[in-house]
């Protein structure tokens, strides 16, 4: 735990970084209609599913449930953003900002999968109700833990979605659909990802001890989802989402972004922080090399 006091004083500072970064958002982005993505069903609804609706790789069709799942968690996503900032801060006015965005995604992954038929609606209701009932959502401290966090988390989830959209392609649309919903992060992301740039350049040595905590904690969401593991080796085997895009695809880029590396005159216990976030990052490269390996393992299997 972190000094609620430095905590408050920074949530303070951050105001106007905040109402800056609000307008910023309010220009760049758009307003889309995701009935206007949705193809016409090809299944009867009163049927029992079978795979055979809708074709797909295992590894594809598990990143459709595991993202969708994902979206469809937002009330407690909510609540974690608005518990993080004070009824009347720019930030709270940007979670419902924010909420109102993210709603769009859920609905529209979610009429997609009805009309493709791309998952069994059954499993997909179940694992729903599951998820909210669950609440298994990272908690804040404050806002020095939730930028970082969620700039990671929005970086990371646009790389799911714009992948899973690739390998879906246009056919029935699931590459527009996907590819919408990734433009949306991309946004969320520049967002968390300035927010803490502001953070860090009010107070660098409490920024610097919450983002070597959040690198070292981060693992994607979605560990109440049933079979979790299965679907995350699935996910990575078809090369859209692991260890590597998140490892070189995010957390590295971000940790760049933010001079992380290059940040002087730090506490004693920010510079230990921050080679603690280098181990990490030495740790999570053995990782990636593995996967890497497993990746090339699984397409060598799949071509002979
Ligand atoms: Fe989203
Ligand atoms: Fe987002």
């Amino acid at each position: 735990m972190q000094n609620p006091e430095q905590a408050n004083r920074l949530l303070h500072e951050l105001r106007e970084p905040s109402e800056q970064l609000i307008n910023r958002h309010l220009n760049n982005t758009r307003i889309w209609y995701p009935n206007e993505l949705i193809p016409e069903r090809n299944h009867d609804p009163k049927k029992p599913w079978t795979p055979d609706i809708y074709p797909l790789k295992e590894g594809i069709r598990s990143a459709v449930l595991v993202n969708q799942l994902t979206e469809e968690n937002l009330p407690h996503y909510f609540k974690s953003i608005a518990d993080a900032a004070e009824p009347d801060h720019p930030l709270d006015s940007w979670g419902r900002q924010w909420t109102a965005e993210e709603g769009r995604h859920g609905k529209v992954i979610g009429e997609w999968i009805h009309a493709t038929g791309a998952i069994d609606p059954r499993r997909l209701e179940d694992g729903r109700m599951k998820q909210v009932i669950d609440g298994k959502v990272p908690k804040f401290e404050g806002v020095h833990d939730l930028g970082p966090y969620a700039s990671i988390q929005e970086s990371a989830t646009k790389i799911a979605h714009r992948n899973t959209g690739r390998k879906l392609g246009k056919e029935r649309g699931g590459l527009e659909v996907m590819g919408r919903v990734a433009g949306d992060e991309s946004l969320h992301e520049d967002f968390y990802t300035d927010l803490t740039v502001s953070a860090i350049e009010i107070d660098p040595s409490f920024m610097v001890v919450s983002i070597a905590s959040v690198v070292k904690n981060f693992s994607m969401p979605g560990t109440g989802i049933d079979n979790f593991n299965n679907h995350t080796m699935a996910i990575t085997k078809e090369g859209i989402f692991g260890a590597n895009e998140l490892t070189n695809g995010v957390i590295k880029p971000k940790l760049d972004q933010w001079g992380y590396w290059d940040l002087a005159n730090l506490s004693p216990e920010a510079e230990k922080a921050r080679d603690g976030t280098e181990r990490r990052i030495k740790a999570l490269g053995v990782v990636v090399a593995r996967e890497l390996e497993m990746r090339e393992q699984h397409q060598q299997d799949l071509s002979n």
